[in-house]
């Protein structure tokens, strides 16, 4: 009995990562932060360890239009939660209409993305939150301007307080988005339930599918993990000739031209259209992509060779892609809009 109380407790511990910090009148606040079986503990930056007053500014902050010039968008316009957190155009306009060049992408388990955007060039989430900030074809807006609105107002000027022990700065605005970006952890799909839960939930085709996804074909030479990416950049061989430079943009190595990086495939089913320009609609285009091998681009991966699937193992291999929709997510009240 004893020792089935110590591995239940050991499970407990190792399930849940609960942060415990002292806020200013000393009361602890904690945040649970559940972790998924088959997840590891992701990366949790020093200085900002989760508490529920982070969480909650951070939330608000990510609904709140306030963080574009023309108080129009807010992060939730292009990452939307019903979509795993990406929207469903190729390119999502930001202010005025405005287009970038790049499909958004979903913001499920990005808690463990050890690098953000297609180039794989930012390390955190507090850095990466300036970029749409700034961009003019996003918000379009300046951090210290929005700092400014928000001590005029009574409600963000308390809860950043209660947050980080000061009013509401950068430090603050890109902290608490982060930490509200961390809890948006997606592992409970069918896939989860199957592969991780022990549950007997896959039907035939799916189980094919899965077949042919991790031992067939090499899709998890590159989508692999609990999360379906080994984070690194590569190509896929869409174009001769990319618009976009990827990776190359940063590094200004031609061996980084149109490398990308390689996108979990959690929830895929919600996220397209499809890459970085969101140039393919379907899940079916994208496996009559990789059935021909790829366009033939000088750093387009050796892994992606040419093979056949009978119209029978396509259904399947998108039968079992649908498995990675973990429905929970898209509904959780947590991580729904404060302001509705
Ligand atoms: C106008 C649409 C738009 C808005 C508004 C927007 N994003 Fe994005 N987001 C994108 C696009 C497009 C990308 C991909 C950009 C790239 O890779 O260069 C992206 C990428 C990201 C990433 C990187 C994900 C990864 O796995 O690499 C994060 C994190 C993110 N956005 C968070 C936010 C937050 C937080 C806000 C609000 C402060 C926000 N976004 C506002 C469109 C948008
Ligand atoms: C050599 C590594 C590699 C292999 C192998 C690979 N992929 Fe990809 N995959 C990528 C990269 C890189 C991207 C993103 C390319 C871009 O955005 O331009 C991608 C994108 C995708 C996307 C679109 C994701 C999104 O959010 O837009 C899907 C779906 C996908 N791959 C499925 C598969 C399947 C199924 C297989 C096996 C048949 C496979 N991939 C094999 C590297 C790979």
């Amino acid at each position: 009995m004893k020792r089935n109380i110590y591995i239940f407790s050991l499970f407990a511990i190792l399930l849940s990562c609960g942060i415990i910090r002292q806020n200013k009148d000393g009361e602890v606040s904690t945040y649970e932060l559940e972790i998924p079986k088959g997840f590891p503990v992701p990366i949790m930056p020093e200085g900002n360890e989760l508490t529920q007053e982070r969480v909650d500014l951070g939330r608000m902050l990510f609904y709140d239009p306030i963080l574009s010039i023309d108080s129009s968008i807010s992060c939730a316009s292009c990452h939307d939660q019903a979509l795993a957190f990406a929207d469903n155009r190729p390119i999502s306009p930001g202010v005025e209409g405005r287009l970038a060049m790049r499909n958004a992408p979903t913001l499920a388990n990005v808690a463990y993305n050890p690098t953000l955007l297609f180039d794989g060039h930012l390390e955190t989430l507090e850095m990466q939150i300036l970029v749409p900030i700034g961009e003019h074809v996003e918000m379009a807006f300046n951090i210290v301007e929005i700092a400014k609105l928000l001590r005029k107002d009574s409600t963000y000027v308390r809860m950043s307080y209660a947050a980080y022990n000061r009013r509401p700065d950068a430090f603050v605005i890109t902290r608490a988005i982060s930490a509200f970006e961390r809890t948006l952890i997606s592992g409970n799909s069918k896939y989860d339930q199957q592969v991780y839960q022990g549950k007997n939930v896959m039907n035939k085709s799916e189980k094919r599918g899965m077949n042919l996804f991790f031992n067939e074909l090499n899709c998890v030479e590159c989508h692999s993990g609990f999360n379906f990416t080994n984070y690194t950049t590569t190509n896929n061989g869409l174009y001769e000739v990319y618009a976009d430079s990827g990776r190359q943009r940063v590094t200004k190595l031609e061996s980084d031209r149109a490398m990308f990086k390689v996108p979990t495939l959690r929830n895929i089913e919600l996220t397209g259209p499809y890459m970085h320009d969101g140039s393919i609609a379907t899940l079916e285009e994208v496996i009559a992509h990789y059935k021909t091998g790829g366009i033939a681009h000088k750093n387009k991966s050796e892994l992606l060779k040419p093979f056949t699937l009978s119209k029978e193992q396509t259904t399947d291999l998108i039968k079992f892609l649908n498995c990675l929709t973990d429905k929970e997510f898209l509904k959780k009240k947590e991580f729904r809009n404060p302001f509705k």
